[in-house]
């Protein structure tokens, strides 16, 4: 590969080479724990035992590298063990953080109550306008910025760029979690992030077939102390679930461009819906991030969430009624999801500032024809 090769390419064949022994054209699932030596320390390949190396997941690394366009990647076993593993190596007991006012609720958790516990302190500031994390910036030293762009579930757009030089200028690194985009999007190592983490589970497996994570890096120093860490506590993802993520991959572009013209026609039509009091996708001109969003992504992405009317009785009952919109955490599958935030994906933010409103409904927009969805939709909404 070069790095002159369009997404689509790279996507494809990034770390996939065929196989030098068979001419495999896909990377052979090397299902096994250990490799045989030839004498003591004589590694073929640098192969020893899988978690410290599989050759399955280094495919699935150097694919993930280039699709983000660092020099280097770490796949895990999920989402929260990648970010886990990164908050550890980076940061150290008495360090400050700062965190979005909206995130998934896992990753709150992980701040809130796991990492506070080991001495890590954050401070919560909406990261769609600068000025309130400049003054946070100012008021005591950061050693991480967590952002996410777009949120969970709000969709709300920070300006990476922007971010990435008030943290660099306060001596603090930003990290960027770029699930709801995907790389096809987004690519945050090039707006000036230090590490993009991924939950590979949603839009890069894009199958709602296997759990996974991934932290990419602008710098590969980052990348080899942090894997010290993974290696000495071992959230790796196995062979098959690296398979299966880098399967997954190689129709990421296609998925993504039917995701986002799916999703924006969802967003059009509840926009315009009686019963919808606000919509929130940044594909849409009214939603405030949505030239940052024009700016830094290629598309606005498979996720609108809603706001209805009738409050949070109706929420839930618009989530028990839809045929194909299946009620379900989790997003980015091919298939359509709805769920509803404050009482499943966010319910660990309930009383804290990052808190959801309770008649929030959230759409994982999949790639089926449109129209069913729409008319799917429809029916949810006006049965009350
Ligand atoms: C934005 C975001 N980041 C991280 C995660 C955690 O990933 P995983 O579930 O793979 O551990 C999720 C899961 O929903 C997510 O939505």
């Amino acid at each position: 590969m070069t790095t002159q090769d369009g997404f689509e390419t790279l996507a494809i064949h990034a770390g996939q080479e065929p196989d030098p022994l068979t001419g495999a054209v896909v990377p052979p699932i090397y299902q096994v724990s250990t490799f045989k030596q030839d004498g003591v320390g004589g590694l073929r390949g640098g192969y020893e035992y899988s978690r410290s190396a599989n050759p399955t997941r280094t495919a699935l690394e150097e694919c993930l590298a280039a699709l983000e366009a660092g020099p280097a990647a770490l796949a895990f076993a999920s989402g929260m063990a990648a970010e886990d593993c990164l908050l550890r190596t980076v940061c150290s007991p008495g360090d400050h953080v700062l965190i979005p006012d909206d995130a998934y609720g896992g990753t709150y958790r992980l701040f809130a109550r796991v990492l506070t516990g080991w001495g890590l302190s954050h401070g919560v500031v909406s990261m769609s306008g600068l000025p309130a994390v400049r003054e946070q910036l100012a008021a005591r030293p950061v050693k991480l910025i967590w952002a996410e762009t777009p949120t969970n579930p709000l969709l709300s757009i920070a300006d990476i760029q922007g971010l990435a030089q008030a943290a660099h200028e306060a001596g603090a690194m930003l990290v960027v979690d770029n699930t709801f985009a995907s790389p096809y999007l987004q690519q945050p190592l090039t707006l000036g992030a230090d590490a993009v983490v991924h939950s590979t589970t949603k839009y890069l497996g894009g199958h709602s077939d296997v759990v996974g994570g991934a932290i990419v890096f602008a710098d590969r120093e980052l990348a080899e102390r942090v894997d010290y860490t993974r290696n000495a506590t071992g959230g790796v993802p196995g062979p098959f679930d690296s398979w299966l993520t880098l399967r997954g991959i190689k129709t990421l572009a296609v998925r993504m461009d039917r995701h986002c013209r799916n999703a924006m026609r969802v967003a059009q039509m509840l926009a315009e819906h009686p019963a919808v009091a606000e919509v929130l996708y940044p594909g849409l001109p009214t939603h405030p991030g949505h030239k940052t969003a024009q700016e830094q992504m290629r598309s606005f992405g498979g996720m609108v969430s809603f706001r209805l009317l009738a409050g949070e009785e109706a929420a839930v009952r618009a989530c028990g009624r839809t045929r194909l919109f299946t009620l379900g955490e989790s997003l980015g599958g091919v298939e359509s999801l709805i769920e509803h935030p404050a009482r499943m994906t966010h319910a660990s933010v309930a009383g804290s500032q990052l808190e959801v409103p309770a008649d929030l409904v959230r759409l994982s927009v999949g790639i089926e024809d449109c129209d069913d969805l729409i008319d799917d939709l429809r029916q949810a909404l006006e049965s009350d």
